[in-house]
This record gives C-alpha cells, sequence and structure tokens, in this order.
C-alpha cells in the first residue's frame, strides 16, 4: 500500500469533529477506497481548553497552524475556520509549503478564488471543495464531473437550509417568521446572528461558487442581486397556497445565449414542482444540462455529519488521486474565457406576483393595470377577497401576471407605488415555470 495520506485539521468545530471521527471509526474502510491509510495528525483550535472530544482527538490538539502545516508528514490541510481572514491565510500557507488543501467554506471560495486557485496552480498543488455547497449533497462532482458532457442552461437551488426550514414551518404550521426563526435557532438549524443565511448571503456565495464550475464566471460581491426570506410575510405564503405555489428561498442561474443571470430571492413555485417538495433543513439543486435535460440532487446541506461526508470524499479523491488529474484540467478561477459573462437579473423574464395593500374605493384596480400595460405587462389573475375588511394598511389586491421582463416589471411596480390608493409599499416575487 502507498504511503499514508497525512492529515491537519485547521478548525475542528462541529464539521471538524465530524471529519475526525469518521477518519476514526471508518479507517479501515478509507484506507480501501483510497488506496493507502488517511490518517490525523494535527488538530488546530483557537482555544486549546475548550472541552472536545478526547476519545476522537487525542493528544493531537494544538494551537498552531504554523506548526501543523509544516510537519511534513501532513500532506492535506483541511481548513473548516469559516470566515475569510484567518482562512485566507491558513490557505495560501499551506499551498505555499506544498500541501493539498480541503475546505468547507463557501464564503473564501466566492470572496478569494482567484487568488487561491493560483496559488494552488503556482504551488502544483490541489484545493477540493465539495462540501462548501450544499453539504453532504455531492453537487460540486456533478458539475465539474458526472456532467461534463453538458453545457449547463439552467440551475436553481434550495441552498440554504436555515431559510427553507423557515419557510417550511411558516408554510406548514402558519407561524409567523419570527417564531420560526426563533424555532430554528433552538433546534441549531440557525446561528445565534442568522444575518448571512436568512438576508441571502449564503445561497449567493454558494450560487458563486455553482457559477464558477458551470460557466466560467466569477462574480463579484454585489454582482449577484439577492433578496433575502426576512421580508417573507405569512400573508402572501397563504396567497401564494390559494394559486397554488409555494415559496422557496432560489438561487438561480439563467443563461440566455453567452449571458448568465444570477441571483437570490424568494420564489413562487408550483406545489407539484420538485423544489417545491424539498422541506425543512435540506438542500436540492435542479441543474439543466444541453444534452442530459432535467436532473435533481437532495439531501442534508449542512450538519457535522454530512459536511463531514463530503469532506472526507475529497481526502479519498487526494489519497487516490484522482483530485490532482481533474483539478489540472478544470482550470477553476483562472483566466482562461469560457465565453459566458454575467448579465443583469433586469432582463431576465418571469411571471410575477404582485400583492399591494390598496384604499377601498372604486377604479384602483384600472390604475394598476394601466400601469402593468404600460410597460407591455399582462395580467392572468386577480384576488381580491369581498370580505378583506378595510384597515388603516388598506385590502390586499393579489396580482399575477403573465411573463414579463424584470427590468419592465419593476418599473411598474415604481410608479404603482407612487399612487395615492396605494397605501403600502408594493410585495412582488417572480413565479418559476
Ligand atoms: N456547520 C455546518 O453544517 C457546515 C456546513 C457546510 C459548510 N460549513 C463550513 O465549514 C466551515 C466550518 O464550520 P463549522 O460549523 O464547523 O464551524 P465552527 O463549529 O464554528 O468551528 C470553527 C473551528 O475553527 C476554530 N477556529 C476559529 N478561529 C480560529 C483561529 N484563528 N485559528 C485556529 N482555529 C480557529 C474554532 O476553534 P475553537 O474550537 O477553539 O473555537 C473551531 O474549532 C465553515 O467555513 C462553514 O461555512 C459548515
Amino acid at each position: 500500500m502507498a504511503e499514508v495520506l497525512g492529515v491537519a485539521l485547521v478548525g475542528c468545530g462541529t464539521v471538524g469533529t465530524g471529519v475526525a471521527r469518521i477518519l476514526r471509526d471508518h479507517s479501515d474502510r478509507l484506507a480501501q477506497r483510497g488506496g493507502r491509510a488517511v490518517e490525523l495528525r494535527h488538530v488546530v483550535v483557537r482555544d486549546a481548553g475548550k472541552p472536545r472530544d478526547a476519545a476522537v482527538l487525542g493528544a493531537l490538539v494544538g494551537t498552531s497552524s504554523e506548526v501543523a502545516i509544516a510537519d511534513p508528514a501532513v500532506h492535506v490541510v483541511v481548513e473548516l475556520v469559516g470566515g475569510t481572514t484567518v482562512a485566507r491565510g491558513v490557505v495560501l500557507a499551506a499551498l505555499a509549503a506544498g500541501k493539498h488543501v480541503v475546505t468547507a467554506n463557501k464564503a473564501l471560495l466566492a470572496a478569494h478564488g482567484p487568488e487561491i486557485f493560483e496559488a494552488a496552480r503556482k504551488a502544483e498543488r490541489v484545493v477540493c471543495f465539495e462540501a462548501a455547497v450544499a453539504g453532504g449533497v455531492p453537487i460540486i462532482r456533478a458539475l465539474a464531473e458526472s456532467l461534463a458532457a453538458n453545457q449547463v442552461t439552467a440551475l436553481q437551488g434550495i441552498l440554504n437550509g436555515t431559510s427553507n426550514f423557515i419557510l417550511t414551518a411558516m408554510a406548514d404550521r402558519g407561524v409567523s417568521y419570527a417564531d420560526a426563526l426563533g424555532e430554528a435557532q433552538r433546534l441549531g438549524y440557525a446561528e445565534a446572528d442568522p444575518t448571512l443565511d436568512v438576508d441571502g448571503s449564503d445561497a449567493a456565495h454558494k450560487l458563486a461558487v455553482l457559477a464558477q464550475i458551470a460557466f466560467g464566471v466569477t462574480p463579484k460581491s454585489g454582482d449577484i442581486e439577492k433578496v433575502g426570506i426576512d421580508r417573507v410575510q405569512a400573508t402572501d405564503i397563504r396567497f401564494a397556497r390559494e394559486l397554488g405555489y409555494t415559496i422557496k428561498l432560489l438561487a438561480e442561474a439563467w443563461t440566455d445565449g453567452p449571458e448568465v443571470a444570477l441571483h437570490v430571492a424568494p420564489v413562487l413555485l408550483r406545489h407539484t414542482d420538485m423544489l417545491a417538495q424539498v422541506r425543512g433543513a435540506h438542500n436540492a439543486i435542479q441543474v439543466t444540462g444541453d444534452i442530459v435535460g432535467e436532473t435533481l440532487y437532495q439531501g442534508p446541506g449542512a450538519g457535522m455529519m454530512p459536511t463531514a461526508s463530503s469532506v472526507v470524499a475529497d481526502l479519498l479523491d487526494l489519497a487516490v488521486g484522482r483530485a490532482q488529474r481533474t483539478f489540472a484540467a478544470a482550470k477553476l478561477w483562472s483566466t482562461a474565457p469560457r465565453g459566458f459573462t454575467l448579465t443583469p437579473s433586469e432582463k431576465v423574464r418571469s411571471r410575477f406576483y404582485l400583492r399591494l395593500s390598496v384604499a377601498d374605493q372604486p377604479g384602483v384596480l384600472a390604475e394598476v393595470c394601466r400601469m402593468l400595460a404600460e410597460q407591455g405587462i399582462s395580467i392572468a389573475s386577480v384576488i381580491q377577497h369581498e370580505e378583506s375588511a378595510t384597515t388603516a394598511h388598506g385590502v390586499p389586491l393579489v396580482i399575477m401576471t403573465h411573463t414579463a421582463e424584470t427590468g419592465r416589471f419593476r418599473a411598474a411596480v415604481r410608479h404603482i407605488a407612487g399612487l395615492p390608493s396605494v397605501v403600502e409599499p408594493p410585495v412582488y416575487y417572480s413565479v418559476a415555470g
């Protein structure tokens, strides 16, 4: 059997502990599949005094990533610190020292992908990152390897388990956004500070990583338009249901010839849509390829063991030598042109759900219809319940449009928002399919 593959874990919290457990509990299976033993040699943390799983980590725990990286018996550095500052330093130092890197850090790749991959190519080492998107779901390999004969033409993903948990709880049990978020925090699905999850940032980081593999584009911070779930109201979930739809936070990429639009937003999906049925903290990604058609990947998008499962798969790819071959061919985050350019989401065509709070007086609907018509937008259906009580917030008027260009729809909404009879800011979402 070939030389042992020596591993240093830098960061050993949720995911790192899972990786250490797999390396201990399944060493025979891993040695057989990797063609060589995979051995944990260092565990680097911030606070060596914290209580930890001694049975798993033994005497390996230390606080110096420099010592771990410099050890000649370490061949792979697994970065599981998170964030973009310390993690960037660890990854660049590991590559400079001639070590391969495995990371689960989508924020790092989204912010520093070009620099890190250039450093890896220069050092003739590999960066693996299956766990960075959708935790235990093997979407990176699916895109980079299994669908390699295809050009991806569309990609839609539920990439943030916390948001999906909250929206599922709101839809199933009618709880408010605040109560659903509190429940997600109690159950450990949401961080104490859930901002990056609920404002769409986490999903946007993951979409940036997927877009690099599928289209070779490198969106900068701000290039991916994002709307989170923090303003989704129970009223909209109820109206959507009445119309036959479920609201999901989707990360989407749409191609139009050589252009690709990327965005993250709550979207209305038909109840029968495969993605509409993804519940709780699960992730799912629907990928359309020009040869294969529609494919769907679903599973646990986070959590200790599912995420560790993907990290260890990367270690096995390195042990076998597969990762070294595919990395060289993929040319990720390189300047090699792949033909796609980013286009603003304004150009994407979609149907729309529009909810207005209007004064209960004659002529309002006619005015709204006129403003939509001025932008060439026609209406598919309208809901205005007779029994809706008039309050200071007006009565709800819900409109479903036919397909329209996003920019024109938004222009119409801006005009509609200025009508004196529209008493609250309009709420709108795009409608899939
Ligand atoms: N959790 C998930 O379900 C999940 C899923 C997919 C991807 N990820 C990604 O995986 C990565 C790790 O996530 P996690 O949930 O495992 O994080 P975590 O539980 O917060 O663990 C972070 C680890 O990093 C260590 N650390 C922090 N600052 C450090 C420093 N300056 N030097 C050395 N070690 C330092 C911490 O040390 P102490 O233990 O001493 O505090 C801790 O062991 C992140 O990039 C995350 O986005 C996580």
